[in-house]
């Protein structure tokens, strides 16, 4: 199949929505990253979103509509989601909330509740407009790999595969959506994004941050979400995240640096702009933005992480962010990306 890339003209527009009312797939761009969509009402479709992406089935997916009132038609929407929907939507927020009978079993895994999110870009927004559709879509990736950000990141994995990318340029949060089960009491936070708890708890009386968010499943423990099953987020190279005092981590990374080095391992270290001078000249740093722009780091990290793959490493070793505010989706996405793999520089 010949995959088309083309901006996101009005004519790109319709011939998206008419590929997604005839069953096909699209990719277009989101203020998080790139989604993969198709018609969330089309049984057929949907299975195809699983087949491209080589996704395990019993991984629900999130329904994209335009607004609140789309958003009913689909789900039982509580006092509380209609809060979150007027502080925080479109935006980058998706909520489970108790799926009304329109809901397909292959779009939420036969589950209770259905994912609900309402981009804000005027790409997924006029699409959703255009094709008069709830679009089904997870991360528009190869599962396993990052999540695609850039109309290339989606031509690198789906080229072939699908017919048509809509290109929206960078996307601009860069990590996926906050997803916050409205069905449990507290709500319950199950993947961080850029609606930071922090940001929840201004609507919300009472958010729980799941511990899985930070720690990897224990053996036979039950998943709140599917998804959190997974590695995820992986490049090809091996992942190492180092914690503790910059001067330590600098020591420490510079360790593991020699002791790879010499064994013709190609070694990257990700740092923080702040601690480049601990490093001083070092051929193989790569910096991850600033520490006082976190949000600027999570909109490189994915794109970075590709990056790597395209040079060749084999090993990164990463500095870590306090797990605060946008920060606590950064650790998150970095620790599933590590595999849980973290040294303690200061031990
Ligand atoms: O920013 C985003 O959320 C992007 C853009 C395209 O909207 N989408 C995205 O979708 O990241 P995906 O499929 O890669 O991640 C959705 C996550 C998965 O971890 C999935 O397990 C979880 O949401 N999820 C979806 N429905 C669920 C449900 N009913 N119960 C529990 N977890 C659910
Ligand atoms: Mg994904």
């Amino acid at each position: 199949m010949n995959t088309q890339v083309l901006p996101p003209t009005k004519e790109a527009l319709e011939l998206a929505s008419e590929l997604l009312r005839n069953g096909q797939l699209v990719a277009f761009p989101t203020e998080t990253v790139y989604g993969l969509g198709a018609n969330a009402l089309d049984e057929a479709a949907v299975r195809g979103i699983f087949s491209a992406k080589g996704r395990p089935a019993d991984n629900p997916l999130i329904v994209h509509v335009s607004d609140a009132a789309s958003a009913e038609a689909l789900c039982q929407l509580t006092p509380d989601a209609r809060k979150l929907m007027a502080a925080f939507c479109p935006g980058p927020l998706t909520l489970l909330l108790p799926k009304k009978n329109c809901i397909l079993p292959v779009v939420n895994a036969g589950l209770p509740s259905v994912a609900i999110r309402i981009p804000n870009h005027p790409v997924a927004q006029a699409l959703l407009h255009a094709s008069r559709l709830p679009i089904a879509a997870p991360s528009a990736n190869v599962s396993g790999r990052p999540s695609p950000t850039t109309a290339a990141h989606v031509r690198y994995d789906l080229h072939g595969r699908i017919p048509l990318i809509l290109d929206g340029g960078t996307c601009q949060v860069g990590l996926e959506s906050t997803v916050l089960d409205m069905t449990t009491n507290p709500p319950n936070l199950l993947r961080p994004g850029g609606i930071s708890p922090e940001m929840l708890l201004t609507v919300l009386p009472e958010v729980r941050v799941v511990d899985s968010v930070l720690r990897p499943m224990q053996e036979g423990e039950k998943p709140l979400s599917p998804g959190m099953m997974y590695r995820h987020y992986a490049p090809e190279a091996k992942l190492i995240l180092v914690k503790g005092q910059p001067g330590h981590v600098c020591n420490r990374c510079e360790a593991l640096y020699r002791e790879a080095t010499e064994q013709g391992v190609s070694v990257r270290i990700l740092v923080f702009e702040e601690h480049l001078p601990l490093y001083g000249e070092h051929p193989h740093l790569v910096p991850l933005g600033s520490l006082g722009n976190l949000e600027a780091v999570a909109q490189l990290l994915f794109s970075l992480l590709r990056q790597m793959d395209e040079d060749g490493a084999q090993l990164l070793l990463c500095e870590v962010p306090e797990p605060k505010g946008i920060g606590l989706a950064i650790l998150n996405r970095l620790c599933r990306a590590a595999s849980f793999c973290m040294e303690d520089a200061d031990q």
